[in-house]
């Protein structure tokens, strides 16, 4: 009986400590996430973006950058570049646009780095893909902007 009437409270207690818990740190990732997309452009350092792509933009390597952005960056970018992917509304989020010609003014470098870093909410894909994808999604996206 004792037990009993101790441990609902207790339950709920701890309940509403998570709930708080989770309101807070939702609120802190919206906060920071508009912070990021306020602050100015994007650019990379110029090492980086002096680094020669290793992989010619065959038909193959622009195939295999497809299937990989197809899987893990349309959800943002959008199927044809446009920032129009289906987590644009749920997260309130504003990719780059990949179809924009603008991108054709960043060199092969710059974009793998971008890739390999991220820039929140884009994730780092360095250690989630590997170079060779990495240069072969540069090899797709730049045919985003010449459609
Ligand atoms: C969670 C959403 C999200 C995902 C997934 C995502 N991105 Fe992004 N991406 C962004 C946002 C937001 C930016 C803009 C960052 C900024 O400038 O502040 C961006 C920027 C970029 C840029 C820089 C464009 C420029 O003008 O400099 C490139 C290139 C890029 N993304 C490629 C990719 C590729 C390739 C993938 C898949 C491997 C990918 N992104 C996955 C959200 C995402």
């Amino acid at each position: 009986m004792l037990i009993q009437r101790i441990s609902i409270p207790l339950a709920q207690t701890i309940f509403l400590l998570f709930s708080v818990l989770a309101l807070l740190t939702a609120a802190y990732s919206i906060g920071s996430v508009q912070a990021d997309s306020l602050s100015e452009k994007w650019l990379s350092p110029a090492p980086s973006a002096a680094k020669k792509n290793p992989i010619a933009a065959t038909q193959n390597s622009i195939g295999a950058g497809q299937k990989i952005y197809a899987k893990t960056c349309t959800m943002c970018h959008g199927k044809s570049g446009d920032a129009d992917g289906p987590a644009v509304i749920e997260l309130n989020i504003h990719p780059a646009k990949l179809s924009d010609s603008n991108l054709a003014k960043e060199s092969d470098g710059a974009l793998f780095w971008k890739i390999t870093t991220g820039k929140k909410p884009m994730p780092a894909y360095g250690k989630r893909l590997s170079e060779t994808d990495r240069w072969n999604l540069v090899n797709y996206v730049r045919t985003l902007s010449k459609r």
